[in-house]
């Protein structure tokens, strides 16, 4: 399989930091193909932890790093991350290639973001303050500006004075500050100049090395449940985190994607408001986050929990095509007597296995639960499926057969060697 993909099939936080990087061993290129820096992907490498935002996982590994073109670009938050790269001994430079057509993030987009967010109020979709659905709202509205638009000196003044002045009316109608345009044309002309060496037409990059036979694997950002298209809309992201974005948003024909692995943690997590029918809003939900450490990686907010959700998870393999599963933070619930699945969502009356589309249906969802035995067992030294106790094995077995495709990994720790290997089904 030279063309893989890793997309979490859950509402994001999966772990898949630590799958790709994994991956990325035996892989040539890395590629990011939507979202920016709302993203936040652990890798953790011995004593070292390191957090990507908007650079792919592969950089630890060494691997040419691409930033594709549906990747919205925050320069001010690549260079702290390059920064913080450079600190701890990862190089960067020549090996990061970020799309000449991906679409800048502005500071208007960002102060646009909060203060949308605090005029919502109890309805706001608890974003991360990124400018991400601004940003991406710019690009369908075709007024945003590309990495490419900064060297076009004319071109650039005047769209970014044109969106200037637009958004600062857009502030000042909800109560913020606007922008000083010189301010920001020196500003971003100055990040022009230092992203110069990274930008690079990546089109041709990442299609000569799929032609080419090399090993080409996609990162996703979020998780398929935040999919714009698919997801819980309104509360999601503003672009498709699933595996229908790479198409798009590297510029790589559909249908290159020889597996697609679906990140899941082995119960469920979810960041900033929606619906969510299998949350534990209790002491055992505060007890997975306090042993899960479930905290956001970008913005540190406490992470909501709950079981895990087969009928979300189904949606999800389906729309992305999922071939293989990799199930994360087994470890954690090694201490749980009983742990429970979500099988089905009741609303109304009846029972439906297929994710709705309402969000009053998804609002009104009870879950139906499938109770099984814990294994009360620590499962972080395992490293093959024999190490496993056999309640442990007897849950990824249900996973494996309630979903449908392989478990082709399990995580028992946040570290490269705590991870168990499969080899075939279960
Ligand atoms: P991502 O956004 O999908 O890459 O996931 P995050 O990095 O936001 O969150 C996953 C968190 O779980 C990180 O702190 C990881 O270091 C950690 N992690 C990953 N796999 C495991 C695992 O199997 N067990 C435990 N306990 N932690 C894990
Ligand atoms: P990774 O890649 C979890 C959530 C936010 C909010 C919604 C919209 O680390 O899995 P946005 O800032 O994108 O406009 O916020 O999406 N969200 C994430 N939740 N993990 C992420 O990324 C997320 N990126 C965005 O909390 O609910
Ligand atoms: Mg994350």
């Amino acid at each position: 399989m030279s063309v893989r993909c890793v997309i979490g099939v859950q509402w994001g936080d999966e772990g898949k930091g630590k799958i790709v990087d994994l991956l990325a061993a035996d892989s040539d290129m890395v590629v990011r193909y939507q979202g920016g820096g709302n993203a936040g992907h652990t890798v953790v490498v011995g004593k070292e932890k390191f957090v990507l935002h908007l650079i792919p996982s592969g950089i630890l590994h060494g691997r040419a790093c691409v930033v594709g073109n549906g990747v919205v670009l925050d320069p001010e938050q690549l260079f702290a991350e390059i920064g913080d790269l450079e600190a701890k001994g990862v190089r960067v430079r020549g090996r990061l290639f970020i799309s000449d057509r991906a679409n800048v993030v502005f500071p208007y987009h960002k102060a646009l973001d909060r203060a949308g967010e605090l005029k919502r109020g109890i309805t706001k979709i608890g974003t991360t303050g990124r400018g991400i659905g601004p940003c991406y709202g710019d690009k369908y509205a075709r007024t945003g500006i590309r990495v490419v638009d900064l060297y076009d000196n004319g071109l650039f003044e005047s769209r970014l004075k044109t969106n200037v002045e637009e958004k600062n009316e857009q502030l000042r109608a909800l109560g913020a500050e606007g922008l000083d345009f010189g301010k920001t044309l020196r500003e971003f002309r100055g990040w022009a100049k230092r992203l110069k060496p990274f930008v690079s037409e990546t089109l041709g990059l990442v299609n000569d090395a799929i032609t080419s036979g090399k090993r080409v694997l996609f990162e996703a950002a979020q998780g398929a449940l935040l999919s714009v298209d698919h997801g819980t809309y309104p509360y999601v992201t503003s672009s498709n985190s699933d595996a229908t974005g790479i198409s798009s948003g590297a510029g790589v024909p559909p249908g290159c994607v020889d597996a697609v692995i679906g990140v899941a943690k082995a119960y469920t997590t979810r960041v900033g408001s929606g619906p969510f029918t299998s949350e534990l809003d209790n002491a055992l939900g505060e007890k997975l986050r306090q042993i899960g450490g479930e905290y956001g990686s970008t913005t540190g907010r406490p992470r909501r929990c709950g079981w895990f959700d087969l009928v979300g998870c189904r949606h999800a393999i389906r729309t992305s095509g999922v071939t293989e599963l990799a199930i994360t933070k087994l470890d954690v619930l090694d201490g749980l007597d009983t742990i429970r699945i979500c099988k089905g969502y009741r609303v109304g009356g009846k029972v439906l296995r297929d994710f709705p589309a309402s969000l009053s249906a998804l609002e009104k969802a009870k879950p139906v639960y499938r109770d099984v035995r814990g294994w009360m067992k620590p499962t972080t030294a395992a490293r093959r499926m024999a190490d496993l106790p056999p309640e442990a094995r007897a849950y990824l077995r249900l996973l494996e057969k309630e979903l449908g495709p392989r478990v082709s990994m399990v995580s028992v720790g946040p570290e490269r060697k705590q991870t168990v290997v499969t080899g075939g089904r279960l």
